[in-house]
Parts: structure tokens; sequence; C-alpha cells
């Protein structure tokens, strides 16, 4: 059912806890089943230098939490906010269709991360950012 991928990062699960003092934290629940990540990284020279999960979910959650702090550490902030949910699923070999909303939470919590950075910092954050995006959204749409 689950890809060999999915249960290292599940067994293994890389980069848990959160990081000291950190620049920008993102905390996002799952509508469907209740379960909660919250993402918190450093950010140097518009890279993040680090990045930590807690992930209070099923095993999917904790995999798609766990690849994400892989596939965005010593990223720039602009690459962090172009990783997709689709993305980390496929770095993962896919999810079970009924899990894949279990990768909801990963990329999303980064996005928070990276747009909570830019507001603490008072910088400028680039138009694909999820806030940017969520404001150029039609107001019907922003309530979901
Ligand atoms: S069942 Fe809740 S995130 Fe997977």
């Amino acid at each position: 059912m689950y890809s060999e991928k999915v249960m290292d990062h599940f067994s293994n699960p890389r980069n848990v806890g959160e990081v000291e003092n950190p620049d920008g934290v993102g905390q996002v629940g799952n509508p469907v089943c209740g379960d909660v990540m919250k993402l918190t990284i450093k950010v140097e020279n518009d890279r993040i230098s680090d990045v930590k999960f807690k992930t209070f979910g099923c095993g999917a959650a904790v995999a798609t939490s766990s690849m994400v702090t892989e596939l965005v550490k010593g990223q720039t902030l602009e690459r962090a906010l172009e990783i997709s949910n689709q993305a980390v699923a496929k770095a993962l070999d896919g999810l079970p269709p009924q899990k894949m909303h279990c990768s909801n939470l990963a990329a999303d919590a980064l996005h928070l991360a990276v747009d909570d950075y830019y507001k603490k910092t008072g910088k400028k954050a680039p138009a694909k950012s999820s806030k940017a995006k969520a404001k150029a959204k039609p107001k019907a749409f922003t309530k979901e």
C-alpha cells in the first residue's frame, strides 16, 4: 500500500522537533481528519538554513512532513514557496489515493512558515507567496 520511501520517512522521520528561536512558524490543521502539523524555520541570506516539524497525525502525514523538510533545507525562500503538496507526495513515490489529503499539511505549513518570516521581518514577499495567492483569489474562495 505504501511506497518504501513513505515507510522509511515514517519509521525514521527526519528533522523532528522545533528549531530554536525560529524565524518563521507555520501551523496547519487538516480539516478532513483534524490532524495538525507545526513547522519551524531558520533563515539565513534568504535561504532556509534549518527546518524542523512536529506532526500530530497519521503515518502519511509524518512521512510527508519529514520529506518536505528534506526537500526545503538549504533552498531559497522563493523555491520553498514553489514546493507543492503534489511535489511532496511525488518525492515519496506517491501516496494511496485515500491518503492524498494527508499531503496537504506539509507544503501548506511550509508556506505559512515562510509567510510568517516575511511578516516578522517586514521584507517583501515574492508574488508567489501563499498569502499573495490567497489575496489574488476571488472573495468567495478565500473562506474555504
Ligand atoms: S489521516 Fe490525518 S493527515 Fe492523514
